[in-house]
């Protein structure tokens, strides 16, 4: 194993609605983001990291873990793609194009060293993800009000989490030949490389791998950190 981690952290945080960006919030005394760096940094085989900042970042080089070689740093985007996009631009001028990629979220910090060797030991385009335990309603507007239009097949019906995995040459041009088609479309990697063709693996996650959005999260998080450290 010899791949690359990028790990966007370039947003604001509106769901949050802190008064600074999520990933900078404490948890357990330390930020969000340097709990999810440190778990990154000992994953079996990471070569090195590309995080992807906001422009106006004053806080990531205040870090412990900015001190680390392996870390790099590049400007990210107006979205999380745009961002991606950045670091993957960044890593492939200096990695081959087969290199494996790894993208993982700064607002997930605890995601199972078994599930990163499960991913790595999947498909070369792969993700990790969590059937869904809830059934699942699609629906309609009528009158003002959300309708059931349908109830989907549970069976089938996955959450995509990160890392997502794929190579460096391949993403990079699937994620700009998406965000110049149908850039609402892309919400995440695999659906770049699904606009253009691909099938990725799903690989089943832990749910402790949720993604810190709302401020209840930040309570389950930090009860999850203290209960793994105990
Ligand atoms: N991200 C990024 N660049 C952006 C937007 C998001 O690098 N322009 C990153 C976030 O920092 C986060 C990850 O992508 O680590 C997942 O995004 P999300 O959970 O949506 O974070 P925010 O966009 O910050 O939150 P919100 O959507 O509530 O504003
Ligand atoms: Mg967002």
């Amino acid at each position: 194993n010899n791949y690359w981690v990028i790990v966007p952290a370039a947003g604001s945080g509106k769901r949050m609605g802190a008064d600074k960006p999520k990933q900078y919030l404490p948890l357990n005394g330390k930020s969000l983001i340097a709990h999810t760096l440190e778990n990154v940094r000992q994953w079996p085989g990471v070569k090195g990291v590309v995080v992807a900042i906001a422009v106006d970042d004053t806080e990531f080089k205040t870090l412990h873990c900015a001190q680390d070689p392996r870390i790099h740093t590049v400007t990210g985007g107006a979205e999380r793609a745009d961002s991606v996009l950045a670091a993957l631009n960044y890593l492939s001028e200096r990695q081959p194009a087969q290199t494996p990629v790894l993208v993982h979220d700064a607002a997930r910090p605890l995601v199972n060293t078994d599930d990163i060797q499960k991913l790595l030991a999947a498909s070369p385009i792969a993700l990790l993800a969590q059937p869904a335990s809830d059934t699942v309603k699609q629906s309609r507007e009528c009158e003002d009000k959300s309708i059931v239009q349908q109830t989907l097949p549970r069976a089938q019906i996955w959450l995509a989490q990160t890392p997502q995995k794929a190579p460096l040459g391949l993403l990079r041009e699937v994620l700009q030949k998406g965000l110049q088609e149908n850039p609402a479309a892309i919400t995440d990697e695999a659906s770049a490389l699904e606009l253009a063709g691909h099938s990725p693996e799903l690989v089943a996650a832990c749910r402790s791998n949720f993604k810190v959005t709302h401020p209840a999260d930040l309570i389950l998080a930090e009860a999850l950190i203290n209960y793994r450290a105990s």
